[in-house]
């Protein structure tokens, strides 16, 4: 049996990104590896590194929970839980930044490129936040976590700090590995596809799709999406940036490959392929919305939560005992 686990983080309402490039692989991987263990979890500790509006924020975590399982993910086979209610995450994350050195940190591309669009007010917590996510993932003794190319670098850093802590305090962590989907491992923007689509962008945004947004409101989305003038529809990410993002997504929903997608549409122009993927897009999302809305307000819902937070509380709590134990913290030996 491996330990599967990964967070998203409770900024903004999830994308179509989101759902093609993490949520539909998680039930994915579900599907196909029923031995295995799976964690997911609401990343809502790394959400503060920004400042948050708190009323947003309380509502961000809900929907994201509500998504996760109406995405279609099994409730019966998965502890899901909000970081922030294992209190053994922040506490490990203080242990990993003991172990944690500044230069390495200093290294991090998405620390560089976030506090240069911050500019004022960089928290230290942004700076640090690989050690939570470091502890995150070590906490459960995790084989796999299943995470975008964007995330590597973060994982490889949990890796050696698992590595230097076993090899100055004896043999603690598991070391674990990622697993980086290929297709729609990133759509993006639907106005500007050299842009990746993101959750970050104004509600308002005509190139993201919202996983929350009113189902005509998404086909218009679609409809509008901003193509070359040549009206072939073919799979040519360097010439041809617009469409093959739409095909990326018509592929990653339907499953068809970029020829057999090609094939069907030789001789049609992109409004018909627009229209078709609209649909598509709109039913996909139709489905996840009505489980969203039987779930939001249900006390279901937080009957998973509570048991998810009981569950990888004694999970996460033998492990940072341990490693308090080794590191030479506690009374007891
Ligand atoms: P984020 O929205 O950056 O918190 O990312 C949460 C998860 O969704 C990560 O696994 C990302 O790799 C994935 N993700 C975010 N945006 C996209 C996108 N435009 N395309 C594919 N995957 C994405
Ligand atoms: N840092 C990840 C992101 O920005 C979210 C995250 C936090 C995570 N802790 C994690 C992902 C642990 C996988 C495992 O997408």
């Amino acid at each position: 049996m491996a330990v599967i686990l990964s967070g998203i983080k409770p900024t903004g309402i999830p994308t179509l990104g989101n759902y093609l490039g993490a949520l539909k692989n998680f039930v994915k991987l579900q599907n196909e590896r029923t031995e295995d263990k799976f964690l997911f979890f609401i990343a809502d500790l790394h959400a503060i590194t920004v400042p948050q509006n708190p009323a947003e924020l309380r509502a961000n975590i809900k929907n994201l929970a509500a998504l996760y399982l109406a995405c279609g993910l099994n409730k019966d086979n998965l502890v899901l839980f909000i970081q922030s209610e294992v209190a053994e995450h922040a506490e490990m994350g203080y242990i990993m930044q003991s172990m944690a050195y500044m230069g390495e940190m200093e290294r991090m591309t998405q620390f560089k490129e976030k506090s240069r669009k911050q500019e004022t007010g960089v928290t230290t917590a942004l700076f640090t936040y690989p050690a939570l996510m470091a502890a995150d993932i070590l906490l459960y003794n995790t084989d796999l976590v299943p995470v975008g190319e964007d995330q590597l670098q973060h994982l490889e850093l949990t890796r050696d700090l698992a590595i230097r802590f076993n090899n100055r305090y004896s043999d603690t962590f598991k070391v674990p590995e990622g697993l980086v989907t290929k297709v729609g491992a990133r759509i993006m923007d639907l106005q500007n596809p050299l842009k990746k689509m993101s959750k970050s962008e104004d509600p308002g945004d005509k190139g993201c799709i919202f996983l929350l947004d009113p189902i005509d409101l998404i086909k218009k989305k679609i409809k509008s999406a901003v193509t070359d003038s040549d009206s072939i529809v073919k799979y040519d990410k360097a010439n041809k940036p617009g469409i093959s993002n739409l095909m990326t997504i018509y592929s990653c929903i339907t499953g068809e490959d970029y020829k057999t997608i090609e094939a069907k549409y030789v001789g049609k122009g992109y409004g018909e392929f627009k229209s078709d993927l609209a649909d598509i897009v709109a039913s996909e999302i139709a489905k996840i919305q009505d489980n969203y809305k039987k779930l939001i307000n249900s006390s279901e819902l937080d009957e998973i939560l509570d048991k998810g937070r009981d569950e990888a509380t004694y999970l996460a709590r033998k492990q940072l005992s341990k490693a308090y134990r080794k590191v030479g913290l506690g009374r007891k030996k």
